[in-house]
């Protein structure tokens, strides 16, 4: 029987997980379909009954989901559980587990353009799941992190979250905070460009910040040359663009429902048709 996975999220429309996965499915012969499922958040309890009995094999989950659908699930891994956020679901028989492997993307985004994280002072935007999995990986690899959103007051929820955890101070503020601040990268993790889609740079980074920066990472990846990417391209600072961390989140997603090697190079191919 066709086995059914999909994308929990809300919009999820505009997620190209369909298209990727779909792709590496028909490329190793796997029989099973990726859809969409986006639901409303009143839905959401009633929805994720239905996974277990219907049954769904497993789903991506996306904003904003990935922190409240950890109450529905069987099993949390230990990193989902210190990152405090699920993005990806495995159905066993009826018992739902949550993963993250959002920050095994990131690293490996990361990690392909500049090398070790350790020691590296990275400035991360934003506070929300996304957030989380991304500060989780950088402690984890030992660089010095700070994080700045439109709430002040989540970001320092985030840093006091992670204190305990890594025993690491994380500098934390409100975007108008960031007058000077400066550092080896920036992460942008926010849903700026995808909740405004005209939203300008301005918008998120007071002017000029942007060349205290060697390399910047935006985690967004429709469109793919965000304001920010463009900008720091323009100033020729070392961009690194939402694809990245996408596709290497959906090798390890392909994998865990699976259990068979990703065929990488047909993900890839997929994701870069698909944003053309
Ligand atoms: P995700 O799982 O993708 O991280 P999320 O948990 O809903 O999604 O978090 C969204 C993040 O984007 C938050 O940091 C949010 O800021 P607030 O905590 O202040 O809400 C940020 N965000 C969303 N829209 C934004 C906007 N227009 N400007 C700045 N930040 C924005």
């Amino acid at each position: 029987m066709t086995k059914k996975y999909g994308i929990l999220a809300y919009p999820a429309k505009h997620s190209l997980s369909p298209v990727v996965q779909n792709a590496a499915f028909k490329a190793i012969g796997f029989d099973a379909e990726f859809g969409i499922f986006e639901i409303p958040e009143n839905e959401l309890a009633g929805f994720m009954e239905q996974v277990k009995h219907e049954p769904i094999s497993g789903l991506s989950v996306s904003a904003p989901y990935k922190e409240v659908v950890t109450q529905y699930l069987n099993e949390i891994t230990q990193d989902a559980r210190e990152i405090g956020a699920v993005n990806t679901i495995v159905n066993r028989g009826g018992n739902l587990y949550g993963y993250n492997v959002d920050y095994i993307g990131i690293n490996k985004a990361l990690e392909e353009v500049v090398g070790g994280l350790s020691d590296k002072k990275v400035v991360v935007l934003g506070a929300g799941g996304a957030a989380k999995a991304c500060v989780y990986d950088l402690l984890k690899e030992g660089a010095l992190v700070s994080v700045y959103n439109r709430s002040a007051e989540k970001a320092l929820e985030l840093a006091e979250h992670f204190k305990e955890l890594f025993e690491a101070v994380v500098e934390t503020g409100g975007l108008d905070d960031m007058t000077d601040v400066r550092g080896d990268i920036l992460v942008q993790t926010t849903s700026i460009w995808m909740t405004d889609p005209d939203a300008k740079l301005s918008d998120l980074l007071p002017e000029g910040i942007l060349k205290n920066f060697s390399c910047v990472m935006d985690i967004v990846y429709k469109p793919l040359e965000t304001p920010l990417i463009k900008a720091a391209g323009e100033l020729g600072i070392k961009i690194i663009t939402g694809d990245k961390m996408f596709l290497y989140q959906a090798v390890e997603q392909f994998k865990l429902w699976t259990g068979r090697d990703a065929p990488v190079e047909v993900m890839r191919q997929a994701l870069e048709d698909a944003l053309i």
